[in-house]
């Protein structure tokens, strides 16, 4: 509002600060005019307004058996809608019948009545971060929503892994300004965190995540069976989400996949699948009730550990996953944070030995070049936009913002976790 000291032309102080307290006030104010002129052709105007979401989350066992509910029941809206699929390629490899058992269950649904979208097209696409390394992905899904007469209220429906989610939500969310888009997540980590969120995005210039939008989904559907097919690294990479979702959040939930690791290393899903779960839980509560979904304020708790995860992932070409990359941010963080008296020592090594006990690194011989990692930094702040904010833990549970980082301390850091 700087500019209003600019317009002061005969409104009272007291009457812009009235203004200006509205303007800064969160719904129910939905309209508000800052003011108008009577003599000539200037007019400055402003509003609040509200639009609400619904961000539908469903975990479900074998979504494409015939008597399972949950893909049709919402995607019929009474409405002769329209479909498109595309399938994340690891996922087609690891369950090459994915697409038609995808047919034959939106085909049986239809003969018991249900008003399910018609089918048009599957198409297998890109997995992996090779899925954000270009625009194809992106690019398939408009061209496919152009040649099949997709509308915004027809669906895209994406499987697959966080990647090719993120990709395909792209694609979904400039197609249109905007069709459906229905998330069935593959892997962890899109389970457990990335299918949760309200964005998506490609990798641009060497950067992560250089474009993209939020953009909030129609649905997102999880099916427990797609974890078994996932390598171990891939199948535990997700977890360091749930470790720092529970660090920042939930100290019990981070009690659990202590006790848990071994466990979980053994892919016991009885025991895995209820803390993927709370972990997506967390996040979308953070996302829907955490005020600020657009990420339009400062902090960015979730983001913890990832400004390193970031710069790790793009140092290496994207071989680093992202998963592992968040691993060694979060360790580099807690080391960082002990050595600045924010977090304590023992903290700090039960979250490492926690990362570790789930085979995950705390490590990476990229590391070592600090000056690059550092650049990291300002990368990470240009994306988030305003001064830098780095997410630190005071203590399991308990976290803080920090705007500065010292960079003797961060390479002090990278030693004290080097093999
Ligand atoms: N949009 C968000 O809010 C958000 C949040 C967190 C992470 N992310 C993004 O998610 C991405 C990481 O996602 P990820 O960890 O799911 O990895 P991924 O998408 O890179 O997938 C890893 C590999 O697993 C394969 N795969 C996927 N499902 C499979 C299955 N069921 N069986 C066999 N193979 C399978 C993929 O083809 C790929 O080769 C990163 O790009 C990250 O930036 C986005
Ligand atoms: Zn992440």
């Amino acid at each position: 509002m700087n500019h209003l000291p600019r317009m002061n032309c005969g409104i009272p102080a007291k009457r812009i600060r009235g203004y200006q307290a509205m303007a800064e006030r969160p719904p129910p104010w939905s309209f508000f005019c800052i003011r108008t002129y009577a003599s000539s052709s200037i007019m400055d105007l402003a509003r609040i307004f509200q639009v609400d979401f619904h961000h539908r989350v469903r975990f479900t066992q074998d979504a494409f058996a015939p008597d399972n509910e949950t893909l049709a029941s919402v995607c019929s809206d009474g409405q002769h809608r329209r479909m498109i699929a595309f399938i994340d390629a690891g996922v087609h490899k690891a369950h090459p019948d994915v697409g038609e058992r995808l047919a034959n269950y939106l085909g049986s649904r239809a003969k018991i009545g249900d008003q399910v979208p018609e089918l048009k097209m599957i198409e297998v696409v890109s997995g992996g971060e090779e899925a954000k390394n270009s625009n194809d992905v992106c690019e398939q899904v408009m061209a496919a929503t152009d040649r099949y007469g997709i509308d915004r209220k027809s669906f895209v429906l994406a499987i697959g892994g966080g990647a090719m989610l993120d990709a395909v939500g792209l694609g979904a969310t400039l197609a249109h300004r905007g069709v459906r888009l229905i998330r069935m997540p593959t892997t962890t980590l899109a389970m457990d965190d990335a299918a949760m969120g309200v964005k998506n995005g490609i990798n641009k210039f060497g950067k992560k995540n250089f474009c993209g939008a939020f953009s909030v989904p129609w649905a997102v559907i999880a099916d427990a069976q797609f974890l078994t097919t996932l390598t171990d690294q891939q199948f535990l990479s997700g977890f360091s989400e749930a470790i720092k979702i529970g660090c920042l959040k939930d100290p019990s939930l981070f009690k659990l996949i202590e006790q848990s690791a071994a466990k979980i290393v053994a892919r016991d899903l009885a025991t895995a699948m209820p803390i993927i779960q709370r972990s997506a839980q967390l996040h979308l509560d953070h996302i829907t009730q955490g005020d600020d979904a657009f990420e339009l304020k400062e902090a960015r708790p979730l983001d913890f550990g990832h400004w390193a995860a970031h710069k790790l992932e793009s140092m290496s070409s994207y071989a680093i996953a992202h998963g592992d990359a968040v691993a060694i941010g979060i360790a580099l963080d807690c080391e960082y944070a002990v050595r600045t008296k924010m977090l304590s020592q023992s903290d700090s090594t039960r979250i490492i030995a926690c990362l570790r006990s789930l085979r995950l690194p705390t490590w990476h011989p990229l590391l070592s070049q600090t000056d690059q990692l550092l650049r990291g930094l300002e990368e990470f702040r240009e994306h988030l936009g305003g001064r830098m904010n780095i997410t630190l833990l005071r203590s399991i549970g308990e976290s803080t913002e920090v705007h500065q980082i010292d960079s003797g301390i961060v390479a002090a850091s990278v030693k004290a976790l080097a093999p």
